[in-house]
């Protein structure tokens, strides 16, 4: 019987190497090269990761080829719009679906769990007008440290359990204030009556005392059901994706026994960057500046040349080399969305035609480059009223449950060891 080995054979001196093969339950299996530098005195090298397993894991399965994404064994397109957010969270926390009693209260935590330490608030006041919302996030979410600081006493079931809810349920309060802060408008507080998503809404568009917008005929303006579940199922589309950038530095950042709020902040700050989480604001600005259908053949020419930095944002992506899921649920919500919510006929126009143009380009097929899940969240928040400095927030407030399921995982793992790569030295 074929041994479930695989050997690296040295060409300098034909020493040879075998390492076991280790199967996950899907995927491709791995080549356990951990003991490869006490046995040859080298590295491995692979910048980027792009051949590399950091972990194992059970919570997020990806097929980039089928364009398969699962929750805990869950299909994408069965949990987005068909199950609650907050079930979701309690999905990847937990690892199963809640039952309805479960459900109800840990819906009720969470709107309890969703008001911030008056101190913390005081922070917001130290950051300028102007400050953009990921900046103020991210300060705040590391500072909840310093609140929380039986946090890092893992023995203590029920305080790992509450510290997990805490962050859920804080970080669309982080968000709406750090936003109102950025604008110079009074804060909003959480109200309990409200589901998580529209408490989220509300927070960004009440005026003081509560009130939401006064409209001529002497009512007030509601939040709709419809946005309160399209950004509903926007947030379970964000809510993890196993070993991304911005959750491979909060499992590192925990790897180094840091609190875990701090490495949340570290996974704010990954995620902010144009290549990751801040794509989905920089696909508007481009859609903006592309201004019309004539100028798209020239912008996607831009795309394509070698020599030009341009890329075309919300197009591409390490792991979907084919459709990302993710972005064929945010298709299907757009169309819903855009006869209801009246959206930009003129935005979606423009996309459109870049989707259309990239989709049947060569560059772009012989590249695997789809549109992403940024390439259509972008246009549907726009719709929802969503500043565009709040996009990647909401891709925050999203993957918060991920990035905490999946810095447990790795405290819960005994192998698991301080995240420490080695490099190529090339200087002198
Ligand atoms: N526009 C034009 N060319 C592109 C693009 C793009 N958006 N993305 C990749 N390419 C080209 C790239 O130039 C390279 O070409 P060549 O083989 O000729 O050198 C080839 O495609 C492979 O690109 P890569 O940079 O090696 O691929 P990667 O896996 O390292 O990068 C990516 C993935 C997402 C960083 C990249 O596709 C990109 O920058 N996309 C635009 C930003 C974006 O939309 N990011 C959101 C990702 S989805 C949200 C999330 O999950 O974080």
């Amino acid at each position: 019987m074929a041994k479930n080995t695989f050997t690296l054979t040295d060409n300098r001196n034909g020493n040879s190497y075998e390492y076991n093969v280790i199967d996950g339950t899907r995927g491709p299996s791995v080549v356990d090269i951990s003991t490869f530098y006490k046995d040859s005195g080298m590295f491995t090298y692979d910048p980027g990761y792009t051949s590399t397993a950091s972990c194992d894991s059970k919570i997020t399965f990806i097929d980039g080829e089928n364009s398969e994404l699962r929750y805990r064994g869950y299909d994408i397109a069965d949990l987005a719009g068909k199950h609650s957010f907050l079930d979701v969270c309690y999905l990847l926390m937990r690892g199963s679906l809640p039952t309805e009693d479960a459900s109800k209260n840990f819906d009720l935590e969470i709107r309890h769990r969703s008001f911030l330490n008056e101190g913390l608030i005081r922070i917001f006041d130290a950051l300028p007008d102007g400050a953009h919302p990921m900046a103020t996030m991210g300060a705040a979410t590391m500072a909840l440290a310093a609140f929380y600081k039986d946090h890092l006493n893992l023995e203590d079931d029920k305080q790992f359990k509450i510290m997990r809810r805490r962050i859920v349920a804080k970080m669309p309060t982080i968000a709406a204030m750090a936003y109102r802060n950025s604008i110079g408008t009074p804060l909003i507080y959480p109200d309990v009556n409200r589901y998580f998503t529209e408490n989220f809404l509300y927070m960004l568009r009440a005026y003081p005392g509560g009130s939401m917008k006064r409209l001529p005929d002497g009512t007030n303006e509601e939040i709709k059901q419809i946005e309160v579940d399209a950004l509903d199922a926007i947030f379970t589309l964000h809510a993890d994706h196993e070993q991304n950038a911005s959750t491979t530095t909060v499992r590192n950042v925990g790897s180094t026994e840091a609190h875990p709020y701090v490495a949340i902040s570290s996974g704010i700050a990954a995620l902010w960057g144009s290549a990751h989480g801040g794509a989905n604001e920089k696909v508007m600005d481009q859609l903006k500046m592309i201004g019309d259908i004539k100028n798209v053949p020239s912008f996607i020419a831009k795309a394509k040349d070698r020599n030009d930095p341009f890329r075309l944002m919300g197009f591409g992506h390490r792991v979907y080399k084919n459709r990302d899921p993710r972005a064929e649920c945010l298709k299907g919500l757009q169309d819903q969305l855009r006869v209801e919510l009246k959206l930009d006929s003129k935005l979606l126009d423009i996309a459109a035609a870049v989707e259309e143009a990239a989709l049947s380009d060569d560059y772009f097929k012989e590249r695997g480059l789809y549109p992403n899940i940024d390439f259509y969240s972008g246009v549907i928040l726009t719709a929802l009223k969503i500043p565009v400095e709040m996009f990647t927030p909401i891709f925050v407030i999203g993957r918060t449950p991920g990035w905490i399921s999946q810095w447990s995982e790795l405290k819960q793992d005994p192998k698991h060891k301080i995240a420490r790569p080695r490099q190529l030295y090339t200087g002198n």
